[in-house]
């Protein structure tokens, strides 16, 4: 009877506890709810190239990716934003579930959410992962820090980097340049991949040991996907991604062409061991950058023009200024234009192309 009776008891405090905690939740729910309301909720529905910013991006994303793992169904409209099949998006949504899962705790501001869906996706098509974050109202990180900043950029430009110095060895022509961006910078700092990050922390963990054997081997790692260790003037290492750029509008002769190596030593003497600002418009088809480039408030590409380095690449660019500055140049008789018939790069490339 007495037994009984205190089972009975227990039972009861259970529930009652079961019970406490789903009035918690409830009333956690609510305030979280109201907070969200008050301080968090867009005031403005300002478009920021595809959808508003906000946690309810966030929570959506969320909640999608449950009903995916409950019924595999991925959420109607979203083939309006990309271009692949249902079947490619259930993959994603398979991966990104999964991934969501393992962010311990889990993604709470668009930054984060941005970044688990960067990351997770970064083997499939750039416009593909670009149309998720649209259809979630998430934007890409460099949009992100373009407009909180208050940055207006000139039409037509994806975003802005500012680079650590350029490296003399980073410069293989009159139009090409490799740079690094660190990744303290806010536009990278959300994108850096788990595995870089990872090698970074261990690499600097046997620099401590005195292992550079492995610290070495770390490094490799790092470079090979596309980050690298960067020493700054005052002996501080930082990691920093690598971009190639194409100067945009212009086009250099070749190496190997007359006046291409001129034309390279030009480039390195107005970049090197400078931090350049680069505008990007766009990306080429050897996944180059293609951008303008200032040093030190002046625009390089003017430089290049001006100084008979470079033609304007009027089958990409027909900015009025670029071809005034080519043509100040070729008047002038200077650089590449002291020769009275040199041969157009594109034509020597194509000609190289057919074995000519
Ligand atoms: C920044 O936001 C404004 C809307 O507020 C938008 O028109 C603009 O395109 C955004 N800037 C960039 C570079 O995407
Ligand atoms: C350096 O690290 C490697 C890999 O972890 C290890 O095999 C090796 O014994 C270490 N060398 C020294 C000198 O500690």
């Amino acid at each position: 009877m007495q037994t009984s009776f205190r089972f009975f008891n227990q039972n009861l405090f259970r529930s009652n506890k079961k019970i406490l905690f789903f009035l918690f939740v409830f009333i956690m729910g609510n305030v979280i709810g109201f907070l969200y309301e008050q301080c968090c909720k867009p005031s403005t529905t300002a478009d920021f190239g595809g959808g508003s910013i906000g946690p309810h991006g966030v929570s959506a994303l969320a909640h999608d990716l449950f009903n995916f793992e409950t019924n595999s169904q991925v959420p109607e409209g979203l083939s309006k934003h990309v271009v692949s099949s249902k079947k490619a998006q259930a993959n994603w949504y398979r991966k990104l579930s999964e991934a969501w899962k393992q962010t311990k705790p889990p993604p709470k501001t668009p930054e984060e959410a941005t970044r688990l869906v960067i990351q997770t996706l970064k083997r499939h098509q750039k416009k593909d992962v670009e149309g998720l974050l649209a259809f979630y109202g998430l934007s890409q990180p460099d949009v992100l820090v373009e407009n909180s900043t208050g940055v207006h950029l000139p039409a037509g430009v994806k975003f802005e980097m500012q680079t650590l110095p350029v490296d003399v060895k980073a410069i293989p022509d009159g139009d090409t340049i490799t740079v690094y961006v660190s990744t303290t910078d806010p536009r990278e700092a959300t994108c850096v991949p788990g595995d870089v990050q990872a090698a970074a922390v261990q690499r600097s963990q046997a620099r401590a040991q005195r292992n550079y054997t492995k610290a070495d081997a770390l490094h490799q790692e790092i470079i090979n996907s596309g980050y690298r260790m960067i020493s700054l003037q005052n002996k501080e290492e930082v990691l920093a991604r690598k971009y190639r750029i194409r100067l945009r509008g212009i086009d250099a002769p070749e190496s190997s062409m007359p006046y291409g190596k001129e034309a390279k030593a030009e480039l390195v003497k107005i970049v090197q061991g400078k931090c350049l600002r680069v505008l990007v418009y766009g990306e080429d088809r050897y996944q180059r950058c293609v951008g303008d480039i200032y040093c030190n408030g002046k625009f390089v590409q003017e430089l290049m023009l001006k100084k008979g380095c470079a033609w304007h690449y009027t089958a990409y660019d027909q900015r009025q200024e670029l071809a005034k500055w080519e043509q100040q140049a070729r008047a002038k008789r200077i650089g590449l234009w002291a020769s009275s018939n040199p041969e157009k790069p594109w034509e020597w490339r194509k000609n190289k192309r057919q074995g000519k």
